[in-house]
Parts: structure tokens; C-alpha cells; sequence
């Protein structure tokens, strides 16, 4: 079977590593691997996988969007996004999918149950792409209390307004002075990532305790927003079980078969040491 995951640049993804270590365990003979993408080349590239066979392949940054009109079907919930970071081939045809926001869900679901996930007061940080596809998932999994905060407020604002959240749109300011009405804060903006690793979007130490902090950057692997949190008595997740589940759900559409994710975000773990 032949994956691959395509983007600029992409020699750093660590996709390669879990999808070949699942194809082995799964005993299917196959390969996934990196193909670095420029926009120019993205229409060809994906006429190509169909030429030689592919089975999938995933997509990332830059490519998330503007891959969409080369795709021969979308995804109602990724149409809903407009974004794709899963493609299947089938005969002959491109299908994308998004499996970003469910593999956030799917993570936090290691740390909270179905009913805490209904009726948390949740706080999403970022109003980009990824903050999208998880508000998504948590509303179409029965959250009820989401507001959303961003650096720029009119972003948050028009968000909560198209996802119909119960909450308003905040600045990132104001949201911090409300950090400890939180049950779950999730950080989705880019803030805190290599090199940037002691910056966080708000003050963490503001939450309350037993609340808990989701990031969904792994590079570092524990952030400062995570190790402020912790600080104050919060819990923490970091983004390696969002990074494992998106994969999973992705390897899930190629194969039928589902890999075993508590291994693969213990082993990631260990790589990104
Ligand atoms: P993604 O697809 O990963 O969500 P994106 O669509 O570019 O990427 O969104 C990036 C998010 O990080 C945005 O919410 C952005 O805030 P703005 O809408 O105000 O740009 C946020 N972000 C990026 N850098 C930031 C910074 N230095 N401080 C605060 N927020 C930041």
C-alpha cells in the first residue's frame, strides 16, 4: 500500500515514523513517505498518486486549503472547514477528509468524560484553521459551553457567531481576566512552539485548580501554557494524542484497521525527547 503526506516543508514530520511503525504492527506491506510539495506543484502531485497508485496521503501546511479544487469529492464536515488534511484514493478518485478536530476530541477523551465534555465551560484560544476543526468536533460531540478568544477579538467574534457557540468572542486579554471560569482551555494559536517555547497566549496561572490545559502544540512537548497550568494546580495534555488520533482516524480510512494509539503516543513520546 502506498501513503504519503505531502506538504512545504515536511522533511520534520514525524508522520512518516508512526504511519510505517502502524503499516509493520498491522502486517501490511506498504510505505509512507514524505514528498515535499511546493503550491506550484500541488494539481500534478495529486494527479501523480493517482497514476501510480496510491492509496492516500495526508496534507498539511501550506496545502490544507488550497488542495480542495483538485479533490474530485470533499467531506461534508471538511467542506463545512474548508480544509483537508486526509485524502483517500478510490478508484481513481480523490475523497478528503478532516480528521484534525476529532483527533483533538478523541485525546481529550483520555482526560475527560463524555458528560464532563457536555457541560464544561470551555475556552478555545485561536480563531485559525485548527481552532475551527476542533470547535467542530466538540459541538458535533454535544459540547455546550464554548467561547472562543483570539489575539485578533473580530476573528473570535465572527467565529463564535458562524459555530453558533454559547459564548462571545474575546480578546485574549479579556479572556485571561476570566481564566478561572474555565474547566478546559485549549490552546490552538501557534504561541509557545520552537523556538518561541516561553511564550503562551494567557497567563496560565490564572486557571483554576483541577481544570485542565490542552495544547495542541508538540514541539516542545510540554509548552509553557501547559507547565504554568500545571504550576497552578491545572491538568495538563499536551498535542502528541492530537497528533496520534489524526493520524489514527486517517490511517483508519486507508486500511480498515485501527492502530493502537496509547502505544504509538507513548513511542512518539519517547522520539521527541
Ligand atoms: P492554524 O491553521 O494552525 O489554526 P492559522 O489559521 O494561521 O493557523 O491561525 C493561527 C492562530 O494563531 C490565529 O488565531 C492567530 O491569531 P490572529 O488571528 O490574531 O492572527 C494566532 N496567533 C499566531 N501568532 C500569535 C501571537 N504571536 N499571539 C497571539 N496569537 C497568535
Amino acid at each position: 500500500m502506498k501513503l504519503a503526506v505531502i506538504g512545504h516543508p515536511i522533511r520534520h514530520s514525524k508522520s512518516p515514523f508512526m504511519h510505517n511503525n502502524w503499516l509493520k504492527e498491522s502486517g501490511i506491506e506498504g510505505h509512507y513517505e514524505a514528498i515535499e510539495v511546493s503550491p506550484e506543484q500541488l494539481k500534478d502531485q495529486v494527479e501523480r498518486f493517482k497514476e501510480l497508485g496510491y492509496k492516500g496521503f495526508n496534507v498539511t501546511i501550506p496545502h490544507k486549503e488550497t488542495i480542495i479544487p483538485f479533490l474530485d469529492e470533499i467531506d461534508p464536515a471538511a467542506k463545512l472547514l474548508g480544509a483537508v488534511n486526509t485524502v483517500v484514493i478510490e478508484d481513481g478518485k480523490c475523497t478528503g477528509y478532516n480528521t484534525d478536530g476529532r483527533g483533538f476530541l478523541m485525546s481529550l477523551l483520555t482526560k475527560r468524560s463524555e458528560s464532563d465534555i457536555h457541560h464544561a465551560q470551555i475556552l478555545v484560544l485561536g480563531a485559525g484553521g485548527a481552532a475551527k476543526g476542533i470547535i467542530g468536533a466538540l459541538k458535533a460531540f454535544g459540547a455546550e459551553r464554548i467561547s472562543i478568544a483570539n489575539r485578533t477579538s473580530a476573528k473570535a467574534a465572527t467565529l463564535a457567531e458562524q459555530q453558533q457557540v454559547s459564548g462571545e468572542g474575546l480578546d485574549l486579554k479579556s479572556a485571561e481576566k476570566q481564566l478561572h471560569r474555565f474547566d478546559i482551555v485549549i490552546n490552538t494559536t501557534s504561541v509557545g512552539m520552537v523556538p518561541d517555547v516561553l511564550q503562551m497566549p494567557v497567563d496560565t496561572s490564572l486557571m483554576k485548580k483541577g481544570a485542565l490545559a490542552a495544547d495542541i502544540i508538540y514541539n516542545p512537548l510540554s509548552t509553557q501554557f501547559l507547565k504554568t497550568a500545571e504550576s497552578a494546580g491545572a491538568e495538563s495534555l499536551n498535542g502528541i494524542g492530537m497528533f496520534v488520533w489524526q493520524g489514527a482516524l486517517a490511517f483508519e480510512k486507508w486500511t480498515t484497521e485501527k492502530p493502537d494509539t496509547n502505544y504509538m503516543i507513548k513511542k512518539m513520546t519517547e522520539y521527541m525527547k
